[in-house]
């Protein structure tokens, strides 16, 4: 039993973890031209795909969005929004996008079954979690973005994805400009006890 609990041994206390939880929290505006080292940004995606996943699928495909690209998917945004929203929106968006300096996209190839299909998607969920909360700890921010633009197939195109591949989640990173802030309702509204 005490070699057992030794196999399990975490080497981050609880109160760590959870102030780790805690602090991550979406970044809305980041730092211009500010970036962390590629290294980091690469060892957050080997840790990313540590995450669970059924069946070992490893359904994810990451994406390491250089300026040509992202300039590619800004224009492709522009457009989109210039149809639906206008031309000043669509600038307005533009230059914020712009001003956003990281960028990555992980991808997602689903499996012919559905029930392994759906459990692809939330493995990649636990696969971005893990490389927001191991970014946060070295001071990155993250915001998680799912926009139409994530779902157009001249997109997917831009990032070279497989036939079926869907994107999970446009992921921005960089340092925080200000404080985010973040509310959850209490936990007795979520916790059901049964017997
Ligand atoms: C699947 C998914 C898609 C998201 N897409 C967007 C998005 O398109 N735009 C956005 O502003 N935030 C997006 N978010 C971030 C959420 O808005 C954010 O997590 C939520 O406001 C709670 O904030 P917190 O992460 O600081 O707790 C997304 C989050 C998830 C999990």
């Amino acid at each position: 039993m005490a070699d057992q609990a030794r196999l399990t041994d975490s080497p981050v206390a609880p109160a760590d973890i959870a102030a780790l939880i805690r602090g991550r929290r979406t970044i809305d505006r980041f730092r211009p031209n500010e970036l962390p080292d590629t290294a980091r940004v690469h060892e957050a995606i080997e840790l990313a795909r540590w995450a669970p996943n059924h069946h070992r699928t490893e359904p994810w495909r990451f994406y390491v969005i250089g300026d040509r690209t992202k300039t590619a998917i800004i224009d492709l945004n522009t457009r989109m929004l210039a149809a639906t929203r206008g031309d000043a929106a669509a600038q307005a968006k533009r230059e914020r996008w712009q001003a956003i300096p990281g960028w990555l996209a992980l991808g997602c190839v689903p499996d012919s079954d559905p029930v392994t299909a759906r459990e692809d998607y939330a493995a990649c969920a636990c696969a971005i979690e893990n490389l927001m909360l191991y970014l946060h700890s070295a001071g990155v921010g993250t915001k998680w973005a799912s926009g139409a633009v994530t779902r157009e197939p001249e997109f997917l195109d831009l990032l070279g994805a497989a036939p079926g591949e869907y994107c999970v989640g446009l992921i921005w990173y960089g340092y925080a400009m200000r404080r985010p802030r973040s509310q959850r309702q209490a936990v007795e509204h979520i916790v059901h006890s049964l017997d």
